[in-house]
């Protein structure tokens, strides 16, 4: 490429950004009146882009979110969008407009960095790799009205006025959930915005909300029946989760089947008195340690573990999270310290897997992602961070 100026940055401005916008609207076939949306979702310096001669031909942009982990917020920063001009690709003009985001996303403090892939393999190279779900099920929507009752308990629809105390009950649960989203305002905007969706709501005694579920009824061109497309049910208590179960099975006469957004193995297997779910569609997202010793302290541990286990990093992007690390954690709380001989060796990748709890290490070991001749660090290492299988709602 002799003579080719390459540059990757912000845009400068309005109109660069708006260059940028309209090479991702080309690439992805979106469409490119959506400025204004592009706009609204992340400030200008969130925004990367690599520059040909002035012409914008890649973009990465990053979301900011926390996620939870072990009860404790993240900071995590998310990759939403990334493309390359169709007539530059192949070229790495993606990885290096993914990388580029690395240093930025450290100094911002966003010790995590998380992605929906629409390809593995571009962002396994720059040490992303899979670490928890998005699921979708299919269900009879009449099954729906086969939960337990909920004597007492009232549902209604939400207004404008509800919405912060939707906030808060997502919170709430969110922060019990490994991989949920710490939704930011501009999420929440979008969510909120989301066009023909319907929220309703279960009050609590003191004026808060302790349940909301947010679907959407359609009729699809010339179809008989409708369908209903549930993309959050979250409530804080059984009851109320199975009133506004209910209310969504109340569709059934016109809307036969419903989809439901929700845990790889969905609570309602606890709830219905058959197995009537079936999987519809399944989604891993990535994740990628940004900042190791960063990202170890941020996130919780079973309380009162202790351990100390020797690891060997390997991160070919960011040198500062290569290396020798002692892991030590002691009553809940977890460093990483320079040191150590290095027993337990892996990539960034199968290491922010294990991170989420999205991986064992029997899981990781046995795919070659991780070695080790010390099968009592391994199950150490298990305890620290396994858990339920991380998912999340929201696909951004
Ligand atoms: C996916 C996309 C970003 C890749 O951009 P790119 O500049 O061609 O990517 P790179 O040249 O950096 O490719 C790096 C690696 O990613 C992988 N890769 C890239 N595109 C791929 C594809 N379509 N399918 C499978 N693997 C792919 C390859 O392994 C490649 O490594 P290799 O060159 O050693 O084989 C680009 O094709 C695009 O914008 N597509 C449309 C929008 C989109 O899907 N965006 C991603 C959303 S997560």
């Amino acid at each position: 490429m002799n003579g080719v100026a390459t540059e990757v940055r912000s845009p400068r401005d309005e109109d660069e950004l708006r260059a940028v916008w309209m090479m991702l609207s080309r690439a992805f076939g979106w469409e490119a009146g959506n400025f204004d949306t592009f706009v609204a979702g992340s400030p200008i310096e969130r925004v990367l882009a690599v520059f040909v001669d002035d012409e914008p031909v890649a973009c990465s942009r990053i979301r900011e979110f926390g996620q939870f982990f072990g009860r404790r917020r993240v900071p995590m920063g998310g990759f939403s969008p990334v493309g390359v001009a169709a007539e530059h690709r192949g070229r790495g003009y993606g990885s290096l407009v993914t990388e580029a985001q690395f240093p930025l996303l450290r100094d911002r403090g966003e010790v995590l960095a998380g992605l929906y892939p629409a390809t593995n393999s571009l962002y396994r190279k720059v040490g992303f790799d899979v670490a928890g779900v998005w699921a979708k099920h299919r269900v009879r929507t009449r099954d729906l009205q086969l939960v337990p009752a909920a004597r007492g308990v009232t549902t209604r629809r939400a207004t404008e006025d509800d919405y912060g105390a939707i906030e808060a009950c997502y919170t709430r649960v969110a922060r019990e959930i490994p991989g949920f989203l710490d939704r930011s305002g501009p999420w929440w905007d979008r969510i909120f915005t989301a066009e023909g969706q319907q929220i309703y709501v279960v009050d609590g005694d003191a004026g808060e909300v302790v349940g909301y579920v947010r679907y959407k009824l359609q009729w699809p061109p010339r179809a008989s029946v409708a369908t209903i497309d549930v993309a959050e049910l979250t409530a804080d208590d059984p009851d109320v989760g199975h009133a506004l179960w209910r209310l969504v099975g109340s569709s059934s006469s016109i809307a036969p089947e419903a989809t439901l957004i929700g845990p790889p193995e969905h609570t309602l297997l606890f709830s219905l008195p058959e197995q009537d779910l079936l999987a519809h569609e399944h989604w891993r997202w990535m994740a990628r340690v940004i900042d190791a010793p960063d990202a170890i302290a941020a996130r919780g541990y079973p309380p009162d573990s202790r351990t100390d286990i020797n690891l060997r990093l390997i991160d070919p992007q960011c040198e500062w999270n290569d290396g020798h690390w002692r892991f030590v954690l002691e009553d809940g709380e977890a460093t990483l310290e320079r040191g150590g001989n290095g027993d337990v060796e892996l990539g960034i990748g199968a290491f922010s897997a294990l991170y989420t709890g999205y991986a064992s290490t029997h899981t990781l070991r046995s795919t070659g992602r991780l070695r080790s001749d010390a099968p009592g660090a391994l199950a150490r290492l298990d305890a620290a961070f396994g858990g339920p299988i991380p998912w999340m709602p929201d696909f951004y």
